[in-house]
């Protein structure tokens, strides 16, 4: 394109052929894409051509990508590059530009920008740029590898196991731009199956000579030596690949059985421990029902009114021994409900038969008579609830009769 700046030049292109004020060469079009691999030396040949009496009087390349920096300057017949890039970039002719030894982090826009005067003095500038991608699909040594792995694999998807086939070690660890291609013995061109670590794999059940290839429009793609880099191929002895699966299903199947064998033994076991503990709970809950208290006992001598507590000496019954012939008091051996019975005779003509049940000295029932009337029987019965180790017995200040006066009770049921 002629440029604008330079008025005459029309008439000069005209009149004298390919004189130019200013004029990009066309070696390095702008908004170029350029690949490159990590360590490589790019070169950016931005070119162009003035008229005699056209000077150029700076030159700047900036860098537009994971930061926003000038590059390097060239004024005064000095090149200077910036100091984070100082000691990787070198000028080539006129604008041009050497970058050497790229990394990741020098992807993105490159622009040169030609700045100067015309004979006039009328100044101009003129930029343009170059965008470089990284091509991160690399291997660490520049070629294909293709293995076999050692282990078979079992899919639970397909419930069959099978080899896997690996091809690659590339260095590019996320999602690849392409999927590699397999040849198989039969000659047939399949898709990879999976992608791993840098690794395509393909996933075969018999034996043979297994080549790996990158398909021909993902050829840029990739950082490799040279077109022979671009296949690599794994033989898989047949026997071995038979044997290696073979051996892989016995060794599920011996698994399954060892599982197999363990839910059993543990089933049995749980069976066992489920009876054992349900003969336990049986024998518990008999244990309870089982349970029996009762007692019967009646005055040998006729209670003097000395003492409180009534102690009645004879025992006729006293099933769980929780009556006490000494004491007189009843305590009872398990919580529940309990039923007490009193009865009680006056000792002489002139006595009254009153006596009262009490539970912990708290009266619950009184057997009495109004009457003096000698022979005369007076008792009570009550039902109580009694906490194991609470005491009833039977308080009386009264002349009470031997044999006629007597003190019963039983448990109703357990708590
Ligand atoms: C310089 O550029 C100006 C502006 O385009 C133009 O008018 C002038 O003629 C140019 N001078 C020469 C010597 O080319
Ligand atoms: C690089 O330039 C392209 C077009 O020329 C533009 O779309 C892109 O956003 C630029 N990237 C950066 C990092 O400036
Ligand atoms: C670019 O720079 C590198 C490293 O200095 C050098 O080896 C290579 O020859 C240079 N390329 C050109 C075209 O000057
Ligand atoms: C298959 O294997 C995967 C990974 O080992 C597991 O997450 C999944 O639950 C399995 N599916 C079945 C049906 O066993
Ligand atoms: C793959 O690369 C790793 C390191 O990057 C290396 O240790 C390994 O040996 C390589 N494998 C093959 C098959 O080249
Ligand atoms: C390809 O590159 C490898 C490794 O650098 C080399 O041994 C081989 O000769 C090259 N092949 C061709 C055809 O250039
Ligand atoms: C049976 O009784 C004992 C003693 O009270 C207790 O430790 C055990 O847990 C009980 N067993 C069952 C199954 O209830
Ligand atoms: C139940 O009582 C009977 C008779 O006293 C006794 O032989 C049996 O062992 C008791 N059973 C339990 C589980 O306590």
């Amino acid at each position: 394109m002629s440029s604008a700046f330079c008025g005459i030049c029309v008439v000069l292109v005209v009149t004298l052929t390919r004189t130019y004020c200013f004029q990009w060469t066309a070696v390095l079009p702008d908004e170029t894409v350029k690949y490159a691999c990590v360590g490589d030396d790019i070169v950016l040949p931005w070119g162009y051509t003035t008229s005699p009496r056209t000077v150029v009087d700076s030159i700047q390349w900036f860098f537009h990508g994971s930061s926003q920096e000038l590059v390097a300057i060239f004024a005064n017949g000095n090149f200077q590059p910036t100091a984070s890039f100082s000691g990787r970039v070198t000028q080539l002719t006129r604008a041009g530009l050497n970058l050497s030894h790229v990394t990741n982090g020098d992807k993105g826009n490159y622009s040169v920008e030609v700045s100067g005067h015309n004979a006039s003095g009328v100044s101009f500038s003129y930029r343009r740029t170059v965008t470089l991608r990284i091509v991160e699909l690399q291997t660490s040594d520049g070629e294909l590898h293709a293995t076999l792995d050692p282990q078979a694999i079992y899919s639970n998807t397909t419930g069959r196991w099978s080899l896997v086939l690996s091809c690659g070690n590339f260095t590019y660890l996320t999602d690849p731009p392409f999927t590699m291609e397999w040849q198989t013995p039969s000659g047939a061109v399949i898709p990879s199956d999976g992608y791993t670590d840098g690794h395509f794999q393909l996933h075969v059940t018999s034996g043979g000579d297994y080549t790996c290839r990158i398909p021909q429009h993902a050829a840029a793609d990739a950082c490799l030596h040279n077109a022979s880099s671009h296949h690599a191929t794994v033989h898989v002895d047949r026997m071995e690949a038979r044997m290696t699966l073979m051996e892989a299903r016995q060794g599920q199947l011996e698994k399954e059985n060892k599982q197999l064998k363990n839910e059993v033994a543990e089933l049995k076991d749980r069976e066992a421990h489920r009876y054992t503990s349900l003969a336990e709970s049986v024998y518990n809950l008999t244990d309870k029902v089982n349970q029996s208290v009762a007692f019967t006992a009646w005055l040998i001598a006729p209670h003097s009114g000395n003492s409180i507590i009534v102690t009645f000496d004879h025992i006729v019954t006293n099933v769980g021994d929780g009556y006490s012939p000494t004491t007189g008091i009843f305590t009872a051996p398990v919580a529940g409900l309990y039923f007490f019975r009193l009865t009680s005779a006056p000792s002489s003509m002139n006595a009254y038969p009153d006596a009262t049940l009490r539970k912990e000295g708290v009266a619950i029932c009184v057997a009495g008579s109004a009457k003096d009337v000698y022979g005369e029987e007076a008792s009570c019965g009550a039902t109580v609830h009694l906490d194991a180790g609470q005491r009833v017995w039977v308080g009386s200040g009264n002349y009470l009769a031997g044999s006629y006066t007597s003190f019963a009770g039983f448990l109703v049921n357990v708590d």
